[in-house]
């Protein structure tokens, strides 16, 4: 399936509640986000069948994210049933690890191909005023637990903030060295309570990581569904990535849509508009009148977005963890 613009999109990111049990200071305010009724949340048996449909468009592979999916009971059943669609190659998960734990096991029986865990800082003082909850611990374990799964792809996904977790870049780089695992650096988007925040820029964490860890080279091939930039520094085990919207554009590579999980499918992070599927799907709609509508939202996905200005028309309003990051 191709985009207006001849993108051709095989990948949807489904936020599958918009619930976490932490509460990042640039993702979700203290008090947490005005819950959305349960019956306004799209069912797992409703999430399948829209991804049934998208497969069969070309979409082959689906992230899972929220909030924080793990909150969501038997996630695994989900991963499970999405892995048993036709079309569909990979399931992937993004996590804050807290509750991967005792989850995992279950979720690499159920197919799981990878998952990324949030990890914004090592020291627990720091990860405990980032996320308001002292849990580093515990997503410590989850991530630990992952690394039993060799069939499992284990990154780490780091949002780099001046002034907030400065100075982590080299410990959190530092975990390739040892561990098979990618350790991703994501530009600050100006989304919700992103705005506030000041984010660190590519050039900076690799001068940085230049300093400690040598002369990287560039990595070349495909490590991911993303449009991330990967190094490796001298005797690392894993890779360091950039994933820079703003500074470093990727509108014209992009490969996504996103499901929000009220079932809301939106073709471009910044954009509030998108197409309501719940409605029709609820109204019983045919497989065939919901599919014209997924085609006809993946046909006008915007060119790219405007981050360089933080507000404009039509710009996405929702707080990140409605969208899914
Ligand atoms: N900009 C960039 N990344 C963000 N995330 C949440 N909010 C933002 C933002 N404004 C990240 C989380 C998590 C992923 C799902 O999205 O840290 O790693
Ligand atoms: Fe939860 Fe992720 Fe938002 Fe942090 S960034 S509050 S872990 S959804």
């Amino acid at each position: 399936m191709k985009d207006q613009y001849g993108r051709t999109i095989d990948y949807i990111r489904i936020s599958v509640t918009d619930r976490c049990n932490l509460r990042c200071v640039y993702c979700m305010p203290e008090e947490g986000v005005e819950q959305v009724a349960h019956e306004e949340i799209l069912t797992y048996q409703e999430i399948v069948r829209i991804a049934g449909l998208c497969a069969r468009m070309g979409i082959s592979k689906v992230k899972l994210t929220g909030g924080e999916p793990l909150v969501r009971k038997g996630l695994y059943s989900l991963v499970r049933d999405l892995k048993r669609c036709e079309g569909i190659e990979q399931v992937t998960l993004t996590t804050n690890g807290v509750e991967l734990k005792s989850q995992m096991e279950e979720l690499a029986k159920a197919g799981l191909d990878a998952v990324n865990i949030s990890l914004d800082t090592l020291d627990a003082g720091m990860y405990a005023s980032v996320t308001r909850r002292d849990m580093l611990d515990q997503a410590l374990e989850g991530l630990k637990e992952a690394l039993r799964y060799p069939q499992v792809k284990v990154k780490i996904n780091c949002v780099p903030m001046r002034n907030v977790n400065e100075g982590q870049w080299t410990t959190l780089a530092g975990l390739s060295r040892d561990l098979p695992v990618d350790v991703r650096f994501i530009e600050m988007m100006p989304i919700g309570l992103g705005k506030e925040f000041q984010g660190r820029s590519q050039d900076d964490i690799l001068a940085a990581l230049r300093k400690a860890y040598g002369q990287e080279t560039l990595f070349y091939g495909k490590c991911g569904n993303g449009p991330s930039i990967y190094v490796k520094f001298p005797g690392f085990k894993g890779r360091i990535g950039f994933i820079s919207a703003i500074s470093h554009k990727f509108c014209g590579e992009c490969n996504r849509i996103r499901l929000t999980s009220e079932g809301f499918l939106k073709p471009c992070l910044q954009y509030e508009n998108g197409t309501d599927i719940k409605g029709p799907l609820r109204r019983g709609q045919s497989d065939e009148e919901l599919a014209m509508l997924i085609e006809d939202a993946i046909y006008r996905k915007p060119r790219s977005h405007h981050f360089e200005q933080a507000e404009g028309e039509g710009f996405e309003q929702r707080q990140m963890s409605k969208i899914g990051g």
